[in-house]
């Protein structure tokens, strides 16, 4: 079969496959087996400190020397929480922190401190990565122009036609078009609050009539048939996340993987609970009860700082009633397996499928 070759071309890699960011899942070690194999490892490093971001940028580089992307998150920073609005989810969560054993310390809405990528780009700078991916908005025009200045291949993700019309005029280089069925947060950025819920089948081909860049397809992708019929709606290569959570390089728990390997269909939702942004996961009780109590969550990441010792007692008791087990809708295709191999087997059925 032949592969379309443009992004092949601009990220010098063998096939259109990308392994998608997944923070809090993806290894260096996911990354490089990946790149190695001949597909594009994406590293996460979302709202991580700018030593952080480094480390993990020169652990990909020591595993490998073929390229890979970094990928942040583009969000801005949102006016913090009023007294009332804090103390009602202290409130809330209290409950929960005591069930798990730990104490919910109140810290003031002024005090929470939180990494954004303008705090990263001088390290990817540093580093000279290569290519930059991104997520839940646009970079800003100095970041943008400082990366192009060095040549960085630049990929933004969308949710609707509009979104990616925005990225195109922005410059960026590739369009990845995200449809409601992936697993973790929206990409959505025009109204995150009510994001738009396309699904890739519709979303993919719709971007692509819009738009002059190569557009990747992500979102329920997850073995070689999603990869021919993204080929055939007019993606120039796809994305894959979920189907890489529960691979040997995935550094998630044991709960999360085992809760996805014995997913249904129906186990996913959308919820902004966790973390104050619209993500899909495998539903469990705190997303219900939190749907039921019916407040309002706070914009992320403050819902994600509120939450985190909760997620982390959550994982080290071994209860995923509080666990972010973010998941895409076709969560049975998962298989505990090596990275490259779910990207060899995925390449090889589209071959067989395709002409
Ligand atoms: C566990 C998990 C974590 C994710 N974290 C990120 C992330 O850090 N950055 C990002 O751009 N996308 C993230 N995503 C979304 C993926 O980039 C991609 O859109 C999605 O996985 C594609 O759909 P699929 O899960 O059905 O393959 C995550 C997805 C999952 C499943």
């Amino acid at each position: 079969m032949k592969w379309p070759h443009q992004v092949a071309r601009m990220a010098g890699i063998e096939h259109p496959f990308i392994q998608a960011p997944m923070l809090g899942v993806t290894t260096p070690q996911m990354v490089a087996a990946v790149s190695n194999a001949g597909g594009l490892g994406s590293l996460p490093v979302g709202g991580l400190s700018p030593a952080d971001t480094a480390s993990l940028i020169q652990a990909v580089r020591k595993l490998t020397g073929k390229p890979f992307a970094v990928n942040l998150f583009a969000h801005s920073i949102p006016a913090l929480l009023t007294h009332i609005q804090l103390d009602e989810m202290h409130g809330v969560l209290e409950q929960y922190y005591a069930e798990l054993g730990i104490e919910l310390v109140k810290q003031p809405a002024e005090s929470m401190q939180f990494y954004t990528y303008a705090d990263q780009i001088e390290v990817l700078l540093q580093e000279k990565v290569r290519i930059v991916s991104f997520t839940f908005g646009v970079l800003n025009d100095a970041a943008l122009q400082a990366l192009k200045k060095q040549g960085v291949l630049l990929m933004g993700t969308a949710t609707c036609v509009r979104e990616a019309v925005m990225l195109q005029d922005k410059g960026i280089d590739i369009i990845v078009a995200q449809g409601m069925e992936a697993g973790g947060h929206r990409g959505s950025f025009l109204n995150e609050r009510n994001p738009p819920l396309i699904g890739t089948m519709a979303l993919v081909p719709q971007v692509v009539d819009a738009v002059q860049r190569p557009v990747i397809a992500a979102g329920g992708i997850a073995d070689g048939r999603g990869v021919a019929a993204a080929l055939m709606l007019g993606a120039a290569g796809v994305q894959v996340g979920t189907a890489f959570v529960t691979c040997d390089e995935s550094s998630t728990s044991d709960l999360h993987k085992q809760t996805v390997l014995h997913a249904a269909d129906t186990d996913t939702v959308l919820t902004n609970v966790f973390t104050g942004r619209w993500a899909r996961g495998v539903r469990n009780r705190f997303i219900t009860e939190m749907e039921q109590a019916g407040l309002s969550i706070a914009d992320y990441p403050v819902q994600n700082q509120l939450t985190a010792p909760m997620r982390k007692a959550a994982s080290r008791e071994n209860n995923k009633e509080f666990l972010a087990m973010w998941a895409g809708q076709f969560v049975p295709k998962t298989d505990p397996r090596p990275a490259a191999d779910i990207l060899r087997s995925m390449i090889q059925q589209a071959e067989e499928l395709l002409p």
